[in-house]
């Protein structure tokens, strides 16, 4: 079995991640750390609990970093730069990012009697073999835990980021959420020298599931599919009027993308090997995947940079893996 580390901002697609990872007998998942981003950490935490809850509750869930490493200090900073508050047609306030659990029962376990940052230092140190990371939030956790102690990388296999994008961005026209909300972390996690595949907005905006989806998670009858339909319907709901470009009657289930890629590489169609930093300098750009994509870069390639879904099977994958839970 391969070992895994996850962190999330739990969120609707990050518990659609969580769910496929601990739905996958391929995987034993070691423990997930929590961060804010999507949400407040309280929520996220209280979000990936639930999910844990219900799926795996011997599975330990970490309180991580309630803040980015220094952006939070500046309150101008938003996570958007074109927040805007929509109504559907009764009246109720859809906000984007906004991510309530109300279809799962408040959570049975509490987390972890320590955080996150010390968790993934001291379970890495004690590895007895090599141990693959999915980090699926603001990168605040793993960054801080490279720099208490970055020997830790030695310990990891490879290192599966949802972050950034090539052509695509979500955030500011500049950035995507994950990196925009934690630049100096993502950046430091970039430079740590592990392998990283970088599953960029560029591939994940093919990662998605439509209303026909959700029809078929619904017949399902279980508490997962009744869930798991409620959050995709939310979501395409938002897509819908946040993103009328994006394609019909669907919503991207970014974080997802990552562990179906451990499953199964083929699901990406594109990839290139590149040199990638973060832009953390605070101007327009801030948050900016910068990729150089010249035939001669300045610098050696840190990162798998995938770029293509193949989203006929992601979505039949996906639906595979979530349909085999029993409650
Ligand atoms: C990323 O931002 C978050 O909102 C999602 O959970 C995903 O990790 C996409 O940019
Ligand atoms: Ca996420």
């Amino acid at each position: 079995k391969r070992q895994l580390i996850l962190d999330v901002d739990t969120g609707t697609d990050d518990a659609i991640a969580i769910m496929a990872a601990l739905l996958s007998p391929e995987f034993e998942v070691l423990g997930i750390c929590t961060v804010s981003g999507n949400l407040p950490l309280a929520n996220t935490t209280e979000n990936t609990l639930r999910v844990v809850s219900l799926l795996a509750p011997q599975v330990p869930v970490i309180r991580g970093c309630a803040g980015p490493i220094v952006r939070d200090l500046d309150p101008r900073r938003k996570y958007c730069d074109n927040e805007e508050v929509l109504e559907d047609e009764d009246g109720n306030r859809i906000a984007f990012h906004v991510e309530e659990f109300d279809g799962l029962p408040p959570a049975r376990i509490a987390p972890a009697p320590t955080n996150a940052v010390c968790w993934m230092v001291e379970t890495l140190r004690a590895a007895t073999k090599k141990v693959d990371l999915v980090l699926v939030g603001p990168l605040t956790n793993f960054a801080l835990a490279l720099r208490a102690d970055p020997s830790i990388v030695e310990h990891v296999g490879q290192i599966v980021i949802m972050g950034g994008g090539c052509e695509e961005r979500n955030s500011t026209s500049a950035a995507e959420f994950n990196f925009f909300m934690d630049p100096e972390a993502a950046q430091i996690v970039l430079g740590c020298g592990a392998k990283i595949v970088l599953v960029t907005l560029d591939a994940t905006h093919h990662a998605v599931l439509c209303g026909e989806d959700v029809q078929r998670m619904r017949s399902w009858r279980t508490t997962v599919g009744d869930f798991v339909a409620q959050i995709t319907s939310e979501r395409i709901k938002a897509y819908t009027l946040f993103q009328p470009l994006f394609k019909p009657d669907s919503a991207s289930m970014h974080d997802a993308l990552c562990i179906l890629y451990l499953l199964d590489g083929s699901v990406i169609t594109k990839t290139r090997l590149l040199p990638v930093s973060v832009d953390f300098y605070g101007g327009a750009s801030d948050g900016r995947s910068v990729m150089d994509t010249r035939s001669v870069p300045a610098r050696a390639p840190n990162c798998t940079v995938c770029l293509g879904t193949d989203d006929e099977k992601f979505s039949r994958m996906l639906l595979d893996i979530l349909g085999r839970a029993k409650g």
